[in-house]
This record gives C-alpha cells, structure tokens and sequence, in this order.
C-alpha cells in the first residue's frame, strides 16, 4: 500500500518523527510523508499521530490529458478498496497546470466511476481538509500538470479533531499545532509543564495525553477509539483493530510524571478547559487556575512553558500586546530559567519584546495566519523530537 500521511504547512518534520517514533520510515514530500506500508501501519499511523491531519491511501497515479482518457483510467480504479453501498462518496479535486482545468467536470466523470461500481458517490460544493465524517468515505484527487493522484482519506473526521474539545474559547488552537508545539520544545512529560495563556485548555490537554502516552484517538474516559474511515473499508480487520487499540491502551500511565498547569485570567475560558479535559479523560492530570500572567507560579525554575499568547492583528500598533509579550519574556528569564520553552508567534517585532534566546523551530499557520514556532535555543545543536511511544 502506498500511504501517505496530511500534515499541517511547515510541519511535515514533526509528522516524520512522529511516524518514526512508531516504526514507519517515511519520505518527507511537499504536505506531508509517503511510505510504503500495510494495514497495520495505517492503523497505528491513525491512532497514534498527534499531529498530522489525516492519512490517505493512494488507489491510482495516472496521466490524462481528456475526459475519454479520464474515464478509461477512472474505470480501473480499485474503487471497492474504500467504498460501499452503504456509504455516500464524497470528491475533493485540485487540478493545477494541467489540460483538464474544470475541477466540477473531473469530480463527476469519477462519480460516474464510483457509482458503477455501486456506491453513491456526489460532489459537494466545496470540501475543505478538515472536512469528512463518519458516515461518507472522502475521495481526494489531485491534478498536478496531467498527472492524477486518487486517493482515499482513511480518517473520516480530520485527525486533530480527537473530539473532546466541543467548548472553544477566542482563538483556539488546534489539537495537532498544540502537539506540535510540545513536540518541537522537546518536552517529554518529566518536567512540569504551564501553559499561562491556556484559554480552552488545548496546550495543557495535549501535554497530558502526551505525558501519560495516550493515543490520540483515545482522547476520552473510556479511551475507545474515536470513528475512522477505514473501519468501513471493505478490507478491514476488526479483531486486528481491537488489538491495536488494546495494544495502544497497554501503553498508558496511570498518571503524567509531572505537574500539568494551565492559567488564564478569564473565569470563562478555564470553565472550558475544565470540561474538555474531563471529556479527554485527563481531568486528574491538569491544575487549573484562573490567574493573569503576573499572578503565575511555577513549581521549578526546569518548568516548561508551553504557550499560545494573544496577538492583536495589528500587532505594531497593539502596545498592550507588546507589553504583555515583554511580561512573558520576563516570566521565562527570571522564573523558568532551565525550562523547555515554545509558543506561537505572527511577528518578530513581538518576538523582540520577548528578550529570551529562542530559535524559529517551523513555520507554519494559525487561524490562517502565518505563525512561526519559537523554541528555546539550547546551543547549536538543537533536540530531535520525539514522538509517540512505538505500539
Ligand atoms: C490565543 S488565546 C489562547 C487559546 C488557547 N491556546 C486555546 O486553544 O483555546 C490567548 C488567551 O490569553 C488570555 N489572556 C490574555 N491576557 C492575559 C493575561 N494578562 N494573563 C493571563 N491570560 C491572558 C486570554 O483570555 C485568552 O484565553
């Protein structure tokens, strides 16, 4: 099987480690990583990556350069591999320098290919990569100069939705990107953690599942495995299935080794935090408290802080954005002096503010805004993240 796993702009390294942390050497490609693999990768690859967006299966490469050529190849596609009757087809094309331009046109004649083979396939409108769901198989085709990828999305709901964040606060933060963050620190889970600026909980919350090695599809009390595509996949194993996931239950600690805070100064955001790490099922791992940066403590000066701090978008005229950047910075000099240190930053005129030696670990995208990763420099060789635990 050829797979290959989505990963969020500017962070196909974090996916990388992550898939080499459980045993799958991957080729890091322009979106995401590609490898060889089977069923059992696939599976692992779903239930363990904290932050890629979703792993798809390749089901044909091809040239085409008219519809009649489009529809000989479309006729060949192993399309019984991922659809049934059961389940409605969803189509998402790209086309890009190529001869067959008109995205709608080449949706339909594949529709027209599923439909033969028995399932009811349709184009939406508009299919974003966070879209798919449980109850209709995503069909993801990209046209790149007359060359056809097909691919099967085998994660139904975009990976960073684990689904327990059904309370989001102003400006949340992605479950992957916080993943990523914690990744990119190189924080492991031995050190206590704070995330001061935690609004609807997702840093801390993240941090919890890494420290207690819980797969992210396990993000709730039960830690039943969240729906993925291909567990409708005609192919699919169930008794294998319940293995994994047993074998990824077997891996969880009792408790994180460490102490877990996240503080904000708004009462309404840590209401949030608090209902969505008790549906994560990491309500004893996390203290929570509502207090302004100024009022924070820390247990050690090795305490790591882990944050998304509020920006103005207009950051060069937001003086009460700049100080308040100047405050953080300060924070980590004189009280965490030894800690793992991360956060999100749209501009450098910020970072400045911070006055802390940090170095640019991604560039990536918040809320659709071109964000860069900041981690503490730690001398010129910096730390390899560490991923998941192997299954
Ligand atoms: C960008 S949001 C963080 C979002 C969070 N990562 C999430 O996933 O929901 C920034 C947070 O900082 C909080 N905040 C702003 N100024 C603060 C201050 N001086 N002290 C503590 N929290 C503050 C806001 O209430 C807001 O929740």
């Amino acid at each position: 099987m050829r797979l290959y796993a989505v990963a969020p702009p500017g962070l196909e390294r974090v996916v990388a480690a992550e898939l080499a942390a459980i045993g799958i050497a991957g080729a890091e490609v322009t979106g995401g990583i590609e490898w060889d693999g089977d069923l059992s990768g696939l599976r692992r690859a779903n239930l363990h990556l904290r932050c890629a967006t979703r792993v798809l299966l390749r089901l044909a490469a091809f040239r085409a350069r008219s519809f009649f050529e489009l529809e000989r190849h479309a006729g060949r596609v192993p399309w019984e591999r991922v659809v049934s009757a059961e389940r409605p087809v969803a189509l998402r094309v790209t086309a890009k320098k190529s001869k067959l331009y008109h995205e709608g046109a080449i949706a339909e004649r594949l529709a027209a290919a599923i439909l033969k083979r028995g399932a009811a396939a349709f184009v939406p409108a508009h299919v974003d990569e966070d879209d798919g769901a449980a109850d209709l198989q995503l069909i993801v085709v990209r046209v790149l100069r007359d060359e056809f990828t097909i691919s099967a999305d085998s994660s139904g709901e975009a990976l960073h939705r684990r689904g327990y964040r059904q309370a989001i606060g102003k400006a949340p933060l992605r479950e992957s990107s916080a993943a990523a963050l914690l990744q990119l620190a190189g924080w492991t889970g031995e050190t206590p953690l704070l995330d001061p600026f935690c609004g609807s909980g997702t840093i801390p919350i993240e941090a919890a599942l890494r420290a207690r090695a819980i797969a992210p599809g396990l993000a709730n009390p039960g830690r039943t495995p969240r729906h993925f595509a291909f567990t409708a996949w005609p192919e699919h194993d169930a008794a294998r299935w319940r293995a994994a996931t047993a074998a990824a239950r077997a891996l969880i600690k009792e408790r994180a080794p460490a102490a877990i805070m996240g503080s904000d100064r708004d009462a309404g955001a840590i209401q949030l935090a608090r209902a969505n790490a008790a549906r994560a099922g990491v309500e004893a791992d996390i203290s929570w408290q509502r207090l302004a940066l100024s009022a924070a403590e820390v247990p050690t000066p090795n305490t790591a802080v882990i944050t998304n701090p509020p920006y103005g978008l207009r950051v060069s005229a937001n003086r009460d954005v700049r100080d308040l950047w100047a405050a953080l910075g300060r924070f980590v000099r004189e009280r965490v002096p030894e800690g793992d240190v991360a956060l999100l930053s749209p501009d450098p005129a910020l970072d400045r503010q911070l006055g802390v030696p940090l170095q640019v670990a991604a560039a990536t995208r918040n809320g659709g805004i071109p964000v860069r990763v900041l981690v503490r420099a730690r001398g010129p060789a910096a730390r390899v993240p560490t991923g998941t635990p192997a299954a």
